[in-house]
């Protein structure tokens, strides 16, 4: 039985989707922030755990710059827990990490690129990794960037860009997006089904860049929401300068997947996302 943390997240409920049979955890079944008793909980389950996904995070990239011993606990000291439980029940861990430990200097990253961080987010995900590399040997460690897909159930859950800017276009003609932040873009369906091959496949454990191909700026994604969604929209390019915000972010943080097969475009991606949710 695989267990999955972070269950009602975005990432979380894409996979009790793909993993029908799994059990799912959230904060109300075990708070991260503590993770004293992982060990016997899991030992407790009655039916042995084959792999540990855990989707739970401190996902507020802005709000972390205030609230950094949280941030560090869930991010990292709670990843290197799990990671030594894994260890001790010899069960693989699949953890999630992001295109912001990168600092956007060379643009495109390889899975092997060293890290460099510029935000308290970003920093504590970088911890988070190498906890994780310290703690145990099993583990598929998949660096994503920009998620879309289902909303998240839990009732914390930030609202994803694609939301915002539909949101906005039932307000005003005119909307600025940002035109000089450019990331990799991932939607959670090709995610979990990529996860799903490193399990069923047994591809060799390590890191791995699991993104659609492509890159866009916020503008360009901005863009081809309201064209796949016939909005009429007076979409303004603007620099991230006029949206002052606490945390840095990297210029340009592309992933490159160089140990997969690739994945389909983003603009693929997110039309088939468009089209099958009938909320937008
Ligand atoms: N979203 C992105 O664009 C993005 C980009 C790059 C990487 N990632 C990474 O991908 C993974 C999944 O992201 P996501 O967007 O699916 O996340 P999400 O929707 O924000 O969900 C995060 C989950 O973590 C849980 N959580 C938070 N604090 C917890 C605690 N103290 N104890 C237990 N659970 C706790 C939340 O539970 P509650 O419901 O109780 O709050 C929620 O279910 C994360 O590792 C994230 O860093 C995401």
């Amino acid at each position: 039985m695989i267990l999955i943390l972070g269950a009602q997240g975005m990432l979380g409920g894409e996979f009790r989707r793909t993993f029908s049979r799994a059990l799912g955890w959230d904060r109300a079944e075990l708070d991260l922030a503590q993770a004293e008793n992982l060990e016997e909980r899991i030992r407790g389950l009655g039916e042995k755990v084959t792999a540990v996904i855990n989707c739970a995070a401190y996902n507020n990239v802005d709000a972390a710059e205030q609230h950094k011993e949280l941030a560090f606990a869930i991010n990292a000291e709670a990843v290197g827990k799990i990671a030594a439980v894994c260890k001790k029940l010899d069960v693989p861990f699949l953890h999630f990490s992001t295109n912001y430990v990168f600092d956007g200097e060379k643009g495109e990253y390889r899975e092997a690129d060293q890290p460099n961080p510029l935000s308290i987010y970003a920093q504590s995900k970088f911890e988070g990794e190498k906890l994780l590399q310290k703690n145990c040997d099993k583990y598929y460690l998949i660096r994503t960037s920009v998620l879309f897909g289902h909303e998240a159930q839990s009732e914390f859950a930030k609202k994803s860009f694609i939301e915002i800017m539909l949101e906005l276009s039932q307000k005003t003609g005119t909307i600025k997006a940002v035109n000089d932040e450019i990331n990799s873009l991932t939607y959670v369906s090709d995610l979990a089904k990529t996860v799903e091959l490193l399990i069923t496949k047994k591809y060799p454990y390590g890191i791995y860049h699991v993104v659609n191909s492509g890159e866009a700026s916020w503008y360009d994604l901005a863009k081809e929401i309201f064209s796949a969604t016939d909005k009429k929209i007076n979409l303004v390019p603007v620099p991230a300068s006029e949206f002052p915000r606490p945390a840095r972010r990297p210029k340009r943080a592309v992933l490159l997947n160089t140990k997969l097969p690739a994945l389909r475009s983003w603009q693929a991606a997110l039309h088939e996302f468009l089209k099958n949710n009938r909320t937008f």
